[in-house]
């Protein structure tokens, strides 16, 4: 069973395809980490991000054991990582491992901009999951925060939002829903109550195929 969970920047989607892999024993893969660790490399070796021969070699270069690196999830990493993510040859370079990963048993959770539409185009569940902006600002200021990074919560909304545009409006694999992904808004939602609505589809659409 493959389980696709796309939607923008600070949704709540990590948290959500984290705690449905838990519940169903299945993997889980942040895909934004590729991404965050490609533009690490870069930065790291003070390369520019838009450099396409430098950015192709991080990422085949990546090493999984270090995408549990704190660093990793700095707001200037995700940005530098919304940069390098619209080089068509960084993803290209990048989809093997997904798609490897997808195909583990008994199951997958993948999170991204571009699982349900590009990297796992035949996953039995597909949820794209959106919240308002401005509570998706709060909640990515308040992560900062107890992860001790200080964190101007006006700042962060014009991050979010020019992370927003430039992931929507990207040649290659931009941030779309696919047609056949159910929309979860979780703008009211606490964690529970996501997760509980994303159980809900998966087992909906697992009822949905064991009648055909
Ligand atoms: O989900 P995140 O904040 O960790 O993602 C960081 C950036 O990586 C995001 O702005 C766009 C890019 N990304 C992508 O293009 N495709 C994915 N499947 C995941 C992330």
């Amino acid at each position: 069973m493959k389980i696709a969970i796309d939607g923008p920047a600070a949704s709540g989607k990590g948290t959500l395809a984290k705690r449905l892999a838990a519940h169903y024993g299945y993997h889980h893969l942040d895909t934004g980490i590729l991404y965050r660790a490609v533009a690490q490399a870069l930065l790291g070796a003070g390369a520019e991000l838009t450099n396409e021969a430098r950015a192709v070699a991080a990422a085949q270069a990546l090493d999984p054991a270090r995408f549990d690196d704190p660093a990793l999830k700095s707001q200037a990493t995700g940005d530098a990582a919304s940069v390098v993510s619209a080089i068509p040859a960084v993803r290209e370079a990048l989809t093997a491992f997904q798609r490897d990963f997808a195909a583990r048993p008994p199951g997958a959770v993948l999170d991204g901009r571009d699982i349900g539409t590009v990297i796992c185009p035949d996953a039995e569940v597909k949820i794209f999951v959106v919240a308002d902006p401005a509570v998706r600002a709060r909640r990515r200021t308040l992560e900062a925060r107890a992860r001790g990074e200080a964190a101007d919560e006006t700042a962060v909304l014009a991050d979010i939002l020019r992370r927003d545009e430039r992931d929507r409006s990207r040649a290659t694999a931009p941030l779309q829903r696919a047609a056949d992904a159910l929309l979860l808004d979780n703008t009211h939602l606490d964690i529970e109550g996501g997760v509980r609505a994303a159980i809900a589809i998966v087992e909906a659409a697992r009822a949905g195929r064991s009648r055909v």
